[in-house]
């Protein structure tokens, strides 16, 4: 037995091993539920409205993939819907955005075609990419030179995969010049606009939306388990790309799909953000506030985002900056390497339009008088 689990018990003496622990009741700095959605009441009694509305006999199971008995009509009225929200011509829902970007990186890029990915992009794109038999490659993060020197060596149709918006570093992709640059080399663009839905764009419709250039990019995912609030994801672009995926994502096709409820959640809660936009100018006050109050104190990122870091060097530093936060009721979570470089280990901190500006202000005071 132990042979098997060497890899556990290495983690184990070296201190990094994971475990699964509720935050319930702390001050919320770590989730990605960026505008408050998840525990809003009003959303949730929206959600079973519509749920009641349009499933007046119970169902709580789809009971099967969405090619065999998991799908309803009103699945595909909830995807009309987000095509006509996202500006494109259809939208196909997944279970997750993990299962989005597995699907859509293991199905789309064949033998002899190139994938070329940010060295920074989320682990459910780089698995979906190890899936394809295309070959693949990382180019620096954000380092638009080294990846025109790789789009120049590439074969078959190309792919070049990045996310708006970093869950890590809480940075910005440059997609102004990365599209163009993509579009010269008639490689395709594929951008995970996981952290960006719901908080950017005209009515939370992405970064891309905001940049104006989400029409020019043809893959694109939107994921619904962070600032929405709610769970599932979409890939968005043409109804070619919709009825490939039907037919060829293997994540899509061998699963049982989401619940009619998950269903009325996604519409609800698409509906929920147009008309509140009140919460996305929340957020905005707090990513300021907190840019305001770092000034210039070490350590701490300034981003123009909800998501910001402390870097401090080295796991066991790290480890003790986080638990002395939270022992006063803030929920902070530390980044340890090797999931980040060594020497850049640090707390992942995200702002949320329902945490109070005090709070924040706490918080930045209790990492700093942590060295004091
Ligand atoms: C950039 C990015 N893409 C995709 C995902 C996966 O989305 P989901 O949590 O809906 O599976 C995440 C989750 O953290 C993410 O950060």
């Amino acid at each position: 037995m132990s042979s098997i689990f060497k890899k556990l018990a290495a983690r184990k003496e070296e201190g990094i091993v994971r475990s699964l622990r509720a935050n319930e009741g702390q001050v919320d700095f770590s989730s990605n539920d960026y505008l408050g959605m998840a525990a809003n009441a009003v959303l949730a009694s929206s959600i079973d409205q519509i749920y009641k509305h349009y499933f007046p006999q119970p169902i709580n199971g789809s009971g099967g993939s969405r090619l065999l008995a998991g799908h309803f009509n009103f699945y595909e009225q909830v995807e009309k819907t987000l095509a006509d929200f996202f500006e494109t011509e259809a939208v196909l829902i997944f279970n997750s955005g993990y299962a989005a970007n597995l699907a859509l990186l293991s199905s789309l890029p064949q033998k002899g075609d190139t994938i070329l990915m940010d060295e920074y992009i989320h682990a459910s794109l780089k698995d979906g990419a190890r899936l394809s038999f295309a070959n693949k490659f990382s180019f620096r993060h954000n380092d638009l030179v080294d990846l025109e020197n790789k789009l120049k060596k590439a074969e078959g149709e190309i792919y070049v995969v990045a996310e708006s918006l970093y869950s890590m570093d809480g940075d910005f992709a440059p997609l102004e010049e990365l599209q163009p640059l993509v579009s010269r080399y008639g490689a395709h663009l594929v951008i995970d606009e996981a952290h960006t839905t719901g908080i950017y764009g005209r009515g939370g419709r992405g970064f891309l939306n905001e940049k104006k250039i989400a029409a020019k990019v043809p893959f694109k995912i939107y994921t619904f388990g962070k600032a929405m609030g709610i769970h599932g994801a979409c890939i968005a672009g043409s109804q070619e790309l919709k009825d490939y995926l039907i037919n060829f994502a293997r994540p899509f096709i061998y699963t049982t799909a989401m619940p009619p409820h998950a269903f009325a959640s996604v519409y609800a809660a698409f509906l929920y953000i147009q008309q509140h936009p009140e919460h996305k100018e929340l957020l905005e006050q707090n990513i300021q506030h907190w840019n305001e109050t770092v000034g210039q104190a070490s350590g701490f990122s300034k981003n123009e985002s909800p998501i910001q870091t402390y870097t401090y060097p080295g796991n066991d530093n790290i480890r003790a900056l986080a638990q002395a936060v939270q022992a006063e009721g803030y929920d902070v979570r530390p980044i340890l390497s090797p999931t980040v470089k060594e020497g850049t280990e640090r707390l992942r901190i995200c702002l949320h339009a329902n945490n109070t500006p005090t709070q924040i202000s706490i918080l930045i005071q209790l990492i700093t008088s942590f060295h004091e």
